[in-house]
């Protein structure tokens, strides 16, 4: 039953979807340790001392933020004038099977396949110990020097709405999580403190939402059902998340995501859905922090096309729209030969280069290197993988061996490839406004982790450096 959903789901997509649709995606004191009893020590909004932000202050003239008085803050980054490069902070404050399978294994249950069942199956203490484990070793501030000494100036951070402080007395309604396990939001507050201090800039992605909002195990619970696009009552509940997430660190951060990957490929009343959304949580967030700060929303696998005019000047300002671009999902794009996937990619350029001409600053704010979905639990725990067939899709690519794993096993033909692919993505999205890999770190799938591709020379140490300049023509 638990594998037959999803693998249904999964193939589900593969049909419907087009071809590029994606997977899946206050300084804080050092006595606001989180515990059982108390999973949010940071007390009530406002309190404790606030340091300043990175760069969400005035911007190109479009007003302040709600950042206090602090040391000096970073210079506001001039979005459309220069490349967004960064990477994601994935499976940190939201976890992912396939980045940290360690720790799904170390609940020895195999129905642990998120972070919603890991709160259903697994004793609390327990499960709130080993997120704090979680939380305090998997990215530290070495993680944000290191992503800046990569040349990179942008941090996308997620976490899920469950994680959000928010309580009643924020709203006139019940605000339980159960059943996940609530306690991350301090850590994200260190995390903006080392984004500052290594010079930094963020994006800080809301990545679950209430009821999930398109069923992936990255948006907190894996189902073949999401419900957030169908009940209203879960979209405005997440629009009260945002303004309180503005509210509280808006000074801190220079983009407010407004949700991950919302699913527009659900049809019926999804697409409108999160059309209000977004144009909601524009109006949200200006109202709550004013003009500082940017706004993020995506194409929710409608395509940019769909999104023609869409909170554009002079009725929006500093909006910035996200797509995500993967080529593993669907046996369309796993049958590709190398140069075919570099070619795909190299059509994307002239669509996106017109779209910010026309419409708003775009990034891409997740992508690979990776060509297979050959990594463990990429598709979910205990779910394999369409490539070698262990998914059964009704065709099969090949062995995985070489792929995924440590590159110690991988061919000099396959590295190489996967440079000329990185410089194709990295050509294409700065035709856009640019563009945030996923992810940083992985725990043992070296073709999604920007940090061994540094080490295994796939991935420049320079983002500027390129050994294929005319890659995309
Ligand atoms: C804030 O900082 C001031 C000066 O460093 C200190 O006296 C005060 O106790 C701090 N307040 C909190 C809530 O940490
Ligand atoms: C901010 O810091 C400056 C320099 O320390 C100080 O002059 C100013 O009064 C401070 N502003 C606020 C609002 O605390
Ligand atoms: C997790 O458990 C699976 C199945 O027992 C095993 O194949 C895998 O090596 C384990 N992974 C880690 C990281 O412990
Ligand atoms: C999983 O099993 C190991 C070995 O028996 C044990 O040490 C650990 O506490 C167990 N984990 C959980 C979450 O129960
Ligand atoms: C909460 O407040 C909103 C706005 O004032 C109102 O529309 C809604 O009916 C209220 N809900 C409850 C449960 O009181
Ligand atoms: C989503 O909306 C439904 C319908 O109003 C409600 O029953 C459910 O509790 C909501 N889910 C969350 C997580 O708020
Ligand atoms: C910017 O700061 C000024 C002066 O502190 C304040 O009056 C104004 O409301 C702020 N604007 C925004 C958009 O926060
Ligand atoms: C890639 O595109 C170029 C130029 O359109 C073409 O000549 C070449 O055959 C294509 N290669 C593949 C593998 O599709």
């Amino acid at each position: 039953m638990f594998l037959s959903l999803p693998v249904t789901l999964l193939s589900l997509l593969s049909a419907l979807l087009p071809p590029t649709y994606a997977q899946q995606c206050r300084l804080v004191r050092q006595d606001l340790v989180p515990s059982p009893d108390n999973p949010f020590p940071t007390s009530a909004p406002g309190s404790g001392n606030v340091t300043t932000g990175s760069g969400s202050g005035s911007g190109t003239g479009t007003g302040n933020s709600s950042s206090t008085n602090g040391t000096a803050t970073l210079q506001p980054f001039k979005y459309g004038q220069q490349p967004v490069r960064g990477v994601n902070i994935g499976g940190w404050l939201v976890l992912q099977p396939w980045i940290t399978p360690s720790f799904f294994n170390a609940t020895n249950n195999t129905d642990v396949v998120d972070e919603y069942t890991l709160g259903q199956l697994v004793d609390r203490d327990t499960a709130l110990q080993m997120l704090q484990n979680h939380w305090e070793t998997w990215i530290t501030e070495q993680d944000f020097k290191d992503i800046a000494a990569a040349g990179l100036n942008h941090v996308r951070i997620p976490i899920g709405y469950w994680s959000v402080p928010i309580t009643p007395a924020d709203t006139n309604y019940t605000t339980s999580v159960d059943p996940y396990i609530p306690g991350a939001w301090p850590y994200l507050l260190k995390a903006l403190n080392w984004a500052k201090s290594a010079g930094l800039h963020v994006v800080l992605d809301l990545h679950g939402a209430p009821g999930s909002q398109n069923g992936f195990d990255n948006s907190g619970q894996r189902t073949s059902t999401p419900v957030w696009g169908a009940n209203p009552a879960n979209v405005s509940r997440t629009l009260d998340i945002v303004t309180f997430m503005v509210k509280e660190v808006g000074g801190l951060v220079d983009v407010i995501e407004l949700l991950n990957e919302p699913a527009g490929f659900q049809g019926g009343g999804w697409p409108a859905a999160i059309r209000g959304y977004w144009q909601d949580g524009y109006d949200a967030v200006r109202k709550a922090v004013g003009s500082g700060i940017r706004v993020m929303i995506e194409d929710a696998f409608l395509g940019i096309n769909q999104w023609e005019g869409f909170l554009t000047a002079p009725d929006a300002q500093g909006v910035i729209m996200d797509t995500h671009q993967y080529q593993v999902f669907n046996t369309d794009q796993l049958g590709y030969s190398p140069d075919e996937h570099i070619n795909f990619t190299c059509t994307l350029k002239s669509g996106y280069s017109a779209y910010v001409d026309d419409n708003i600053w775009m990034v891409m704010g997740e992508w690979t290197t990776a060509v297979t979905d050959c990594a463990t639990w990429l598709n979910g725990r205990g779910v394999g993988a369409r490539w070698d067939g262990s998914m059964d899709v009704g065709q099969t690519f090949g062995s995985c061996a070489g792929y995924t794993g440590d590159q110690g096993g991988w061919s000099d033909s396959y590295k190489t490839f996967l440079r000329r692919y990185w410089e194709a993505q990295v050509a294409v999205a700065e035709a856009a406004s640019g563009w945030i890999y996923w992810c940083w770190k992985t725990e043992s799938a070296d073709d999604w982790s920007y940090q061994k591709g540094l080490e295994g020379g796939w991935i420049p140490q320079d983002p500027s450096d390129r050994l294929y300049p005319d890659i995309c023509g």
